[in-house]
C-alpha cells in the first residue's frame, strides 16, 4: 500500500482561514476584509454577552460573509446597490447551507445585509443579533481607509453609525462601538486579526478539529467559490478531486490519503480567487504579464495552504499541480527528483480534466485524443509514465466517473446561479 501514514487532523478555525484569506486576495482593496468583519464580529459578540457558540458561528460568517459576491464574481469594491447586496448575501448562504453544522452560520451570511428594522422584527433574535453584528462589522470595515491610520477614523465612522443606528444598523452595536472607540485598544482586532484568533473567547475553538472526512465536506463550498468564478471552469475543481481520487485508490493509498488527494483536488485552483476575473475570461491570448499573472495561481495556491498544521500533505499535492518532471513547470521548477507520487497524480489529474470536460467554448477531447495527448507529454518527460499507464488502464472507468461527478456540479452551479437571481448561467459577459 502506498500509504504515507499520515492522519489527517486539522484545526476547524485554520481551515476557515484557508478560504477566508483566499477571499481577502481577491482585491487588493480589500486588504484583510474578511479577517477584520470576523474578528470585530466575535469581539463585539463577545462584549454583547453571546454564547460562544454563538460567538463562534459570527466568528466564521464574518470571515465568510463575502463568499457569495466572489463566487458570483460581483466586484467586492462595487457593494452598494441593495439588489446585489441581497444577492450575494443569498448566493453566501446558499454555498453554505449544505455543510454539516453551518447551518447558523449559513443563515447569518444570508441576512448580513438586511437592514435592523427588518432583522429586529424576526422570530429568532439571536440569529438577528448575530446578523445584526455582522452588519455592523462590515460597515464599519469597508469605511476604513487602508492608507491613513485607523485610530483617526473611527469618530467620523462612528458619526456615520449613528445616523443609521435602530434603522440600517443594531443599535446595541452602534453604543458598543460608541464605547470602544473612547478606548481604541479595544479595537486591535483591526490592527492584528490573527492575533484575535487566539484570544480568550475562541479558546474552544483551538481545540476542535477536523479528520479528513469533514475536511472534504467542508471544502465543498470553497471548491464552488473558486469554480464559480468562471464560466469557463465551473466544474473544474471537482473534476480534478474525483479523478485524482480514483488514481490514488488505483495507486492503493491508504483511505486517509485518498481523502487528502481529493481534499488537494478540490483546492488545487485556490490561488485563482487572486486571479483578476478579466484574466480567467479573456477569450483571446494573455500579454506576458497576464500570463505571469495566471501562473502565480499556484504560488498562491501553496500561499494560502501552507501554514495550515494538518494540510501538508495537500499543500504539496495541490501547489505541484503545475510542475513538471523535466522541471518546465511552476512555480518552482521542481523536476522528477523533487516531485512526490501524490504530485504526479495530481498533475495528470489536472491535465486529464483539462483537456477532457466540456467548456462553453469547446467540446472536451475523447479516446484517442486524449491518449495522444497524455502520451505526448510523457514522451516529452513532463508527465509521469506510471500514472498516465495506470490512467490509461483504467480510463473508461475514470472518465465515467469524472463525467458524472462534472455532470452534477454543473447541475449545481445551474441551480445555483437560478436561485440566486434567475440570472442565465449562459450569460457571456461577466456580472460586474
Ligand atoms: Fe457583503
Ligand atoms: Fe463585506
Ligand atoms: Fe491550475
Amino acid at each position: 500500500m502506498n500509504t504515507l501514514g499520515t492522519v489527517m487532523q486539522v484545526k476547524l478555525i485554520d481551515l476557515i482561514g484557508v478560504l477566508s484569506r483566499a477571499l481577502d486576495l481577491v482585491s487588493n482593496t480589500l486588504g484583510r476584509h474578511h479577517a477584520h468583519v470576523g474578528c470585530l464580529s466575535a469581539r463585539f459578540a463577545g462584549h454583547m454577552g453571546m454564547s460562544a457558540e454563538m460567538q463562534r458561528d459570527v466568528l466564521f460568517a464574518g470571515m465568510l460573509h463575502d463568499a457569495g459576491a466572489i463566487a458570483l464574481h460581483i466586484s467586492v469594491e462595487s457593494l452598494v446597490f441593495e439588489k446585489d447586496l441581497h444577492t450575494h448575501a443569498r448566493a453566501g448562504e446558499l454555498l453554505f447551507s449544505g455543510c454539516e453544522g453551518f447551518e447558523i452560520i449559513a443563515r447569518i451570511i444570508g441576512e448580513h445585509h438586511t437592514p435592523w428594522r427588518v432583522l429586529h422584527q424576526r422570530e429568532n433574535a439571536h440569529l438577528a443579533q448575530a446578523a445584526g453584528i455582522v452588519n455592523f462589522a462590515d460597515f464599519v470595515d469597508s469605511r476604513l481607509d487602508r492608507s491613513r491610520p485607523y485610530a483617526q477614523q473611527f469618530a467620523h465612522i462612528l458619526e456615520a453609525a449613528s445616523r443609521e443606528s435602530g434603522v440600517m444598523l443594531n443599535p446595541d452595536c452602534v453604543s458598543l462601538f460608541a464605547a470602544m472607540v473612547a478606548e481604541p485598544s479595544m479595537l486591535d482586532v483591526l490592527f492584528e486579526p490573527d492575533k484575535c484568533l487566539h484570544t480568550d473567547t475562541e479558546e474552544r475553538l483551538e481545540q476542535m478539529t477536523l479528520n479528513a472526512y469533514e475536511v472534504v465536506g467542508l471544502c465543498g463550498p470553497f471548491a464552488q467559490v473558486i469554480d464559480f468564478r468562471s464560466r469557463f471552469t465551473a466544474t473544474h475543481s471537482r473534476g480534478v478531486a474525483v479523478v485524482a481520487q480514483e488514481l490514488a485508490r488505483h495507486f492503493e493509498f491508504s483511505v486517509e490519503d485518498v481523502h487528502a488527494m481529493y481534499i488537494a483536488g478540490l483546492l488545487h485552483d485556490i490561488g485563482k480567487l487572486a486571479v483578476p476575473n478579466r484574466l480567467l475570461e479573456k477569450s483571446g491570448a494573455l500579454e506576458q504579464d497576464e500570463f505571469m499573472t495566471v501562473r502565480d495561481h499556484a504560488r498562491v495556491s501553496e500561499y494560502i495552504l501552507g501554514d495550515v498544521d494538518g494540510l501538508e500533505q495537500v499543500c504539496e499535492w495541490a501547489s505541484s499541480h503545475h510542475e513538471r518532471l523535466d522541471g518546465s513547470g511552476y512555480p518552482h521548477g521542481r523536476d522528477r527528483t523533487q516531485l512526490s507520487l501524490g504530485a504526479r497524480i495530481l498533475q495528470v489529474a489536472d491535465v486529464f480534466t483539462a483537456i477532457t470536460e466540456d467548456r462553453p467554448y469547446r467540446k472536451g477531447m475523447t479516446g484517442e485524443q486524449v491518449v495522444n495527448v497524455l502520451t505526448g507529454l510523457v514522451g516529452k518527460g513532463a508527465l509521469d509514465e506510471d500514472v498516465v499507464a495506470m490512467l490509461r488502464q483504467h480510463m473508461a472507468g475514470i472518465n465515467t466517473t469524472r463525467f458524472r461527478e462534472q455532470q452534477r456540479a454543473r447541475e449545481e452551479f445551474e441551480e445555483f446561479s437560478k436561485a440566486v437571481h434567475g440570472m442565465s448561467p449562459h450569460r457571456t459577459t461577466p456580472a460586474v
